[in-house]
């Protein structure tokens, strides 16, 4: 059924662990993606209606350094070096939006790893509203 947040702990892991280690994540975890390229995290979704929306990931990266990632709509790239900048703190978690066109039902939508420092760790993601775009990216 059409839903709004998607925990990533629930998704489909390629080369990566649901962790609870750091505060802060909402639902039961957090999964943190091994340090390789194309290690990922993939979420089936179902949009309220098909249409442009925005994909908002909640993530962290206690790093300095971004941990960029590839974002896919049904195999398609619409993000393709997205940045997940250093939030400070593994326990600081914050948001980056990307707008795609959904189609009505199931929807794959995958985060992959494009260094080898690998993604951040990622919390969920959040479907705005259908035709509405994005929410605005969290600042830094
Ligand atoms: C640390 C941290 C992990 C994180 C990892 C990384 O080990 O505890 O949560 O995923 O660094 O660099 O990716």
């Amino acid at each position: 059924p059409p839903a709004t947040v998607y925990q990533a702990e629930n998704a489909t892991i390629s080369q990566g662990l649901v962790e609870s280690n750091w505060a802060g994540y909402t639902g039961t975890g957090f999964v943190n993606v091994d340090n390789a390229v194309g290690s990922y995290v993939q979420w089936s979704v179902v949009p309220a209606a098909a249409g442009s929306t925005g994909l908002t990931i909640r993530f962290a990266n206690g790093t300095t350094a971004n941990r960029p990632m590839s974002i896919t709509v049904n195999g398609t790239v619409v993000s393709a070096n997205q940045a997940f900048n250093a939030t400070g703190a593994w326990t600081t978690w914050s948001e980056v939006t990307v707008n795609a066109t959904l189609t009505a039902g199931t929807n794959t939508v995958r985060a992959t790893s494009t260094s080898a420092t690998g993604g951040p760790n990622l919390d969920k993601l959040t479907l705005g509203t259908v035709g509405g775009g994005g929410a605005p990216t969290a600042a830094e």
